[in-house]
Formats: structure tokens, C-alpha cells, sequence
């Protein structure tokens, strides 16, 4: 728990220093901040540095009681997990340029709040299931990082050709041209 939050807040250091690194000659070749408008990335600095520890007025899925530093620990794990910033899932305000957090503008947030609920729906209703004496403590969970590893839509897995098994006669979709 505490190694994985650690590593989440290295992840969520790295992409914020990119806009800085972004101004070099090299082009911007990662993916998750080019969701990111041009004034996200401060408004993105501004959530670091002035915390938004205001009690939560819109949450749907997550504790309603939940504490406001719990919250912004939660959401760091979200945003490691993914590879993005808060403003993947959060609307920035256009009057003031920050990120309005209650806002359900985005997609993602919502997409996000299934995700939230199915992720919890897994760990309580099956992985709760299942006693393995080879787990870890870690292994005995999901999180949205045992599916997104660092990218916020999963990477397609395609076993390579050797593992492949023998495939039956006639259902050989991959077989080399004779
Ligand atoms: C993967 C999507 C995602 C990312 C990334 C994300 N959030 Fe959220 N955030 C949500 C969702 C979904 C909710 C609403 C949860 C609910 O309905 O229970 C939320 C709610 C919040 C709220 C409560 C708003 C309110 O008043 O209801 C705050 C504050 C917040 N997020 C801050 C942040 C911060 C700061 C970051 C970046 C460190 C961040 N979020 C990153 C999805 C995300
Ligand atoms: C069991 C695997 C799995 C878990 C666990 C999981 N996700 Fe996902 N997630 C997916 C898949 C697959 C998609 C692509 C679905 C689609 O777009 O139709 C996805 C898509 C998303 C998207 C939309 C990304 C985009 O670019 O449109 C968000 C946001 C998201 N997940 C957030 C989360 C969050 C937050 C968690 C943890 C609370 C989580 N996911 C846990 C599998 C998972």
C-alpha cells in the first residue's frame, strides 16, 4: 500500500515536470498530456501546490464522508494508475482556468465513476473469494492499475506466437500461408 502510493506520487511528479521539459526542441512524443488544453498544465500546478481540502459536494460513488486528504490521496492513485493528470477527468472552469472538481463536464470522470464502482464490485463480490496461499497482500486486490498500468486506456495483449497453444484443426485463424 504504502510502496504503491509512493510510486502513484513519483508517477504524478513525473508528468508534472513534462510541460516544463515540453519547451526543449524534442518533440512531445507521450501521450496522456495531449488531452491537456494550454492552460491545463498550470491550473494542473495549482491543484499541487493549494490542495482543494474543501469538503466534496458531488461525489456519487465514493464514501460522501469520505475525508478531503483521503480523497486527494485516492484521486493521486487514480491519476498514477492512468499516466494522467487530474485534468484527464476534470473540467477546467472557463472563467477562472482552474479545475472545477464538482463539475461533471468530462466523460472521464464519469466513465470513471463505473470504473470505480466495477473495480469495487471485483475486489468485494470475487477477490474476496479467493483464498490463495501464493498471493501477497498486494496480489489479493484489484486496482485500476492491475488493468491500466499506466496508461489511461489499458494496452490491447496479444500473447506472442510462440505461446500460443497448438490450435485446434479448423480453428486456426493465424496460420502461416503454405
Ligand atoms: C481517472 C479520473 C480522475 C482523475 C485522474 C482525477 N479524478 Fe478527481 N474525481 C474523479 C471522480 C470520478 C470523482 C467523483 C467521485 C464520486 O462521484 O464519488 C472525482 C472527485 C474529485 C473531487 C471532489 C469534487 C466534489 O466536490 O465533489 C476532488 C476535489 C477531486 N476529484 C480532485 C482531484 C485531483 C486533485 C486530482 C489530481 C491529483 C484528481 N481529482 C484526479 C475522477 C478523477
Ligand atoms: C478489469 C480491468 C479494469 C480496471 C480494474 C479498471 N479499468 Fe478503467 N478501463 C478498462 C478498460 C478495458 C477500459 C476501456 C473501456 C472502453 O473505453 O470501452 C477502461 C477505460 C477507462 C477510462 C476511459 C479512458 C479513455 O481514454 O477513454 C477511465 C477514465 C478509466 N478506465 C478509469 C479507471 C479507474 C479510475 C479505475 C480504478 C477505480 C479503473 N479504470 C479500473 C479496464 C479497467
Amino acid at each position: 500500500m504504502q510502496s504503491r502510493l509512493f510510486f502513484a506520487g513519483i508517477l504524478a511528479l513525473a508528468f508534472a515536470s513534462q510541460p516544463l521539459l515540453s519547451q526543449s526542441a524534442t518533440p512531445q512524443t507521450t501521450g496522456p498530456l495531449q488531452d491537456a488544453g494550454p492552460a491545463a498544465p498550470e491550473s494542473q500546478n495549482g491543484a499541487h501546490q493549494r490542495r482543494p481540502l474543501t469538503k466534496p459536494v458531488n461525489l456519487k460513488v465514493l464514501p460522501k464522508d469520505i475525508a478531503p486528504e483521503d480523497l486527494i490521496t485516492v484521486m493521486r492513485r487514480y491519476a498514477g494508475a492512468l499516466g494522467v493528470e487530474c485534468n484527464f477527468c476534470h473540467a477546467v472552469n472557463p472563467q477562472t482556468h482552474k479545475l472545477d472538481f464538482p463539475s461533471d463536464a468530462k466523460d472521464d470522470k464519469g466513465i470513471a465513476r463505473i470504473m470505480i464502482a466495477m473495480t469495487r464490485t471485483i475486489n468485494d463480490q470475487y477477490m474476496a473469494q479467493v483464498h490463495d496461499p501464493d498471493a501477497m497482500p498486494a496480489d489479493t486486490h484489484v486496482t485500476c492499475g492491475t488493468c491500466h498500468r499506466g496508461h489511461s486506456m489499458p494496452e490491447h495483449f496479444t500473447p506472442a506466437p510462440e505461446q500460443h497453444h497448438r490450435p485446434q484443426a479448423g480453428a486456426a485463424p493465424q496460420q502461416q500461408p503454405q
